[in-house]
């Protein structure tokens, strides 16, 4: 039998999901959105099924706003929510988007309570935590989409700046999904060669600012609405992970219960993706100049929770 995806949110990230999830025969697709916007979650569902003759893929693709039709998904996958408009920060969307990820998360917990969950919506660190707080699922099932995303943009700046294939560059992104993550420059390798030791400082700082600052870029260029592409194979990455326990080490938002000092917060760190789902968070030897930029991070990090908390999650 086929697994099952739900695709939570048939919007720009939920579309191009849907597509790269049949494109990869992962299984079956429903894609869930509110009753107003079912119309065009059924239309792009039947398009996907329309484009499967050219696409050499078999997958049953279909769009719904009841719960009911996403019983039993292996995977489930959350953009329901709005994205940044030009000027706005990830927090600015946090009281919008609780309310969505609440509605979410019941329905979620009532129909796929097996599923392993990858969240997208932004604020991000704060959405996994809010998830994962109102399913009550146990935290190796629930996950934070967005190291995985700011690695790849890391990994991208860096090759067009180097002139090297991206395929060859190692490294990771830490902390929270904004402005105050943490590049690992130090730990970052060009086919094998430590990054600081064919890079200068400037090129360094020039790479590590654009990453920091690489949602940001998009939205300003786009002025309406956020990146989609990236994102979308990001969480397809780590979904195959799951699917096919193919044990890929990616930077997730995971529950941090003692890793890195942290305790019950939803943080970027390099996870085991497996069968299992996040079976294992890895811990590194941080230097004191890394660790002070994760304790800014978890500051930030912390203020959106609080917010999240006082709101009675
Ligand atoms: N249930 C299901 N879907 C919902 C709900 C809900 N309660 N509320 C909103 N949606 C749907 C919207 O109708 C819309 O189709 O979520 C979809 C979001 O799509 P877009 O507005 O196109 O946003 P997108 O670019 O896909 O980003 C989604 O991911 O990366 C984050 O910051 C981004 O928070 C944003 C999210």
């Amino acid at each position: 039998m086929r697994k099952k995806i739900a695709l939570i949110g048939a919007g720009q990230i939920g579309q191009i999901l849907a597509m790269l999830a049949a494109q990869k025969e992962m299984g079956d697709i429903t894609v869930l959105d509110v009753p107003d916007y079912v119309g065009p979650a059924k239309g792009k569902a039947l398009d996907l099924m329309e484009m499967a003759p050219h696409g050499n893929y078999d997958a049953n693709i279909s769009g719904t706003s009841d719960y009911k039709d996403i019983e039993g998904s292996d995977v489930v996958i959350i953009t329901a929510g709005k994205p940044r408009q030009a000027g706005m920060t990830r927090e600015d969307l946090l009281n919008t988007n609780i309310e969505i990820i609440k509605k979410v998360a019941n329905g979620v917990k009532e129909y796929a309570p097996d599923a392993f969950c990858i969240v997208l919506t932004n604020p991000l660190d704060a959405m996994v935590y809010v998830f994962h707080k109102v399913t009550g699922f146990p935290k190796h099932q629930v996950i934070g989409m967005a190291g995985t995303l700011d690695t790849a943009r890391y990994r991208s700046f860096l090759a067009m700046e180097l002139g090297v294939s991206v395929a060859d560059i190692s490294g990771t992104v830490l902390g929270g999904h904004g402005p105050t993550m943490v590049p690992l420059p130090r730990l970052t390798t060009i086919g094998g060669v430590p990054l600081t030791e064919i890079a200068d400082q400037d090129l360094i700082d020039r790479v590590v600012d654009r990453t920091r600052k690489a949602g940001t870029e998009i939205v300003q260029l786009f002025g309406k609405g956020s990146a989609f592409f990236s994102p979308a194979l990001s969480a397809i990455v780590i979904a195959e992970s799951y699917l096919k326990d193919k044990k890929r080490v990616l930077p997730c938002a995971a529950l941090c219960e003692g890793e890195y000092g942290v305790n019950g917060l939803f943080i970027g760190v390099p996870c085991l993706i497996s069968a299992q789902g996040m079976e294992k968070i890895f811990e590194i030897n941080l230097a004191e100049d890394e660790k002070a930029m994760l304790q800014t991070t978890l500051e930030a990090v912390q203020k959106t929770i609080d917010e999240c908390n006082a709101q009675g999650i």
